[in-house]
């Protein structure tokens, strides 16, 4: 509820009940968007001043998905949730999130929320109370298990073989219960059991609670982890590299009975029509995500976001893809986020770009995330072509960066969470203080400010193709299937659907490419809506030859 008592509605949203398919969503990491308080972490009020950069008279998305908000520790910087059903008083007060809900809604934004229910922090009341006794109403709230033995010198042993994806043994004795907790994150994560119906209980009534006061849905946390099978059997080995690796992992996630309690999370989530939900994979592959993915809930599909900046792995992405999802079920697209290191600096370090070339790319990228088949996730930032931010050892704030073992490679995520510039100048504009991560280096030219003032930036080309996507339905709801264009260095694709026939043509080439398009099922030719470059080729005739510039990407319409 919001402060005059009344769940906060979207109003003249874009889309209707199918919104999550046919729109776009918009990653916000609240500490790194924009600080109001002057504490150099990035806070409620700071989305709320900067949503019309988000709205329709900016880049014009759908929804944002914040991620987590609720009270931490912030061991897993903010993973680690010590109650999920408030926010953290670092972002601001309940009433701010209230305003930012109704705020967005306005602006006909909706507002997704991560919920990250596979673990708590281990500072959450529920589990200050679990540790401290085998008795009492949280005692079997989290996987507590007894030791398998005990060491020659009294050390009790892990109940299995498990290990947690941060490094290290998945499970810590605690002595006041002669038992070990399960954890597949850190050590401060303790997992819980959601075998314990208590447990359903209080997650789903806490989900109720979030909708109650208007959200429009949730990011699922890790959640093909959170059943493991109740008899908790040793994973069996298999060669590897890591601790990690060298298991399969048959027991500890991936359950069978997991889609029955994603459709029980969905019933609460569909007691009001036109929510959506998302879950986030943890390890798995393309073909997993498609079989978790149903009508009414999203699954995350990293397949396009590992691949280098080469057309043939794009197309063999997309080819796999098409195949895993198939006709019904509905992908999503996401190129970075907060886990992993930006697309921009990913992609150029695939073919040793130049600084120059970067932005290129970056608006060749945006030109596949935007028109290919499946709900596109952005991630905050992307949108001006942001790079990872090199930080020093002492400065970095990802807790398993830290871990020191030389079988363990962990990629520092601090490196793309860093601060969203919004203009040039100390602090960026993002705060007045020092801010909690250190700006990028270009932080001065490289900003919101410029990009906007600017028709050939990264910014003006996500805006031009967010517009067409917003003017095409065929790009929101078309099938999508390959194309030759007669160079191999070029990913062509044409898009179908109740809005016409639409052809996508990226150069991923720095010499760019001479094609030949396909000739339209209707139609003699084609005409460019929108493409990565400003100026665009008034019409191209099928079966002529037409160059593309380097990192050229046109989406074209067929034109009668
Ligand atoms: C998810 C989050 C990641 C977090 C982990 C444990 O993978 O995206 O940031 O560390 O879950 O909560």
């Amino acid at each position: 509820m919001n402060r005059t008592g009344v769940a906060s509605v979207v109003t003249s949203p874009r889309f209707g009940d199918d919104w999550w398919r046919r729109g776009v969503v918009y990653q916000v990491y609240p500490r790194s968007f924009a600080d109001t308080d002057g504490d150099g972490v990035g806070d409620l009020r700071g989305i709320i001043d900067h949503l019309d950069h988000l709205g329709r008279d900016g880049l014009g998305i759908d929804a944002i998905w914040l991620s987590p908000i609720y009270p931490s520790p912030g061991r897993d910087v903010g993973y680690d949730v010590s109650d999920h059903r408030r926010v953290d008083p670092l972002f601001g007060s309940e009433d701010d999130f209230d305003e930012l809900v109704s705020e967005s809604h306005r602006r006909g934004i909706r507002v997704v929320l991560d919920l990250v229910m596979n673990h708590t922090s281990d500072r959450h009341p529920w589990f200050v109370a679990s540790r401290a006794s085998r008795s009492g109403p949280y005692a079997d709230w989290y996987i507590w298990r007894d030791p398998a033995g005990f060491a020659p010198d009294g050390t009790p042993l892990p109940p299995n073989n498990w290990v947690s994806w941060f490094g290290g043994p998945a499970w810590t004795y605690e002595s006041a219960r002669r038992q070990f907790y399960h954890h597949t994150f850190l050590v401060e994560q303790p997992e819980l059991d959601w075998r314990t119906p208590g447990v359903e209980a209080a997650q789903f009534e806490m989900v109720q609670g979030w909708l109650d006061r208007g959200v429009d849905g949730f990011r699922l946390d890790t959640f093909n982890v959170f059943l493991k099978h109740p008899e908790m059997l040793a994973n069996p080995a298999r060669r590897g590299t890591s601790a990690w690796t060298r298991q399969v992992h048959r027991f500890d996630i991936d359950q069978p009975d997991q889609p029955a309690l994603i459709a029980r999370f969905r019933a609460i989530v569909d007691r009001a029509p036109g929510r959506m939900s998302v879950g986030e994979m943890f390890v798995g592959t393309t073909e997993g995500a498609a079989v978790l993915t149903t009508d009414r809930h999203l699954v995350f599909d990293w397949e396009l976001m590992t691949q280098p900046w080469r057309a043939h792995a794009f197309r063999a992405a997309i080819r796999r893809r098409e195949r895993a999802f198939g006709p019904d079920r509905w992908p999503t697209i996401v190129l970075s986020n907060h886990d992993q290191p930006r697309h921009a600096s990913r992609l150029a370090a695939s073919i040793d770009a130049s600084e120059a070339e970067r932005d290129a790319i970056a608006k060749a990228a945006a030109t596949i995330e935007l028109t290919s088949r499946g709900t596109p996730f952005l991630y905050y930032g992307e949108e001006i072509g942001m790079g990872d931010v090199r930080i020093p050892l002492a400065e970095s704030v990802d807790p398993p960066t830290a871990r020191v073992d030389p079988e363990f490679q962990w990629w520092d995520r601090s490196q793309s969470r860093t601060p969203l510039p919004w203009s040039g100048g100390p602090g960026a504009g993002f705060t007045t203080a020092r801010p909690w991560l250190r700006l990028g280096d270009d932080a001065t030219t490289r900003n919101v400010a410029s990009q906007r003032a600017d028709p050939d930036s990264v910014l003006a080309c996500y805006r031009r193709l967010l517009a067409a996507r917003c003017e095409q339905r065929s790009l929101q709801d078309g099938t999508l299937v390959l194309t030759d264009a007669g160079d191999p260095t070029v990913l062509a694709y044409r898009r179908s659907g109740s809005g016409g026939e639409i052809l996508v043509m990226v150069a991923f080439d720095r010499r760019g490419a001479y094609v030949r398009l396909p000739a339209p099922r209707r139609g003699a030719g084609w005409r460019p809506v929108a493409g990565t470059h400003p100026d665009l080729p008034a019409r191209v005739e099928s079966r002529s030859p037409h160059r593309l510039r380097p990192f050229e990407g046109l989406v074209l319409v067929a034109d009668g």
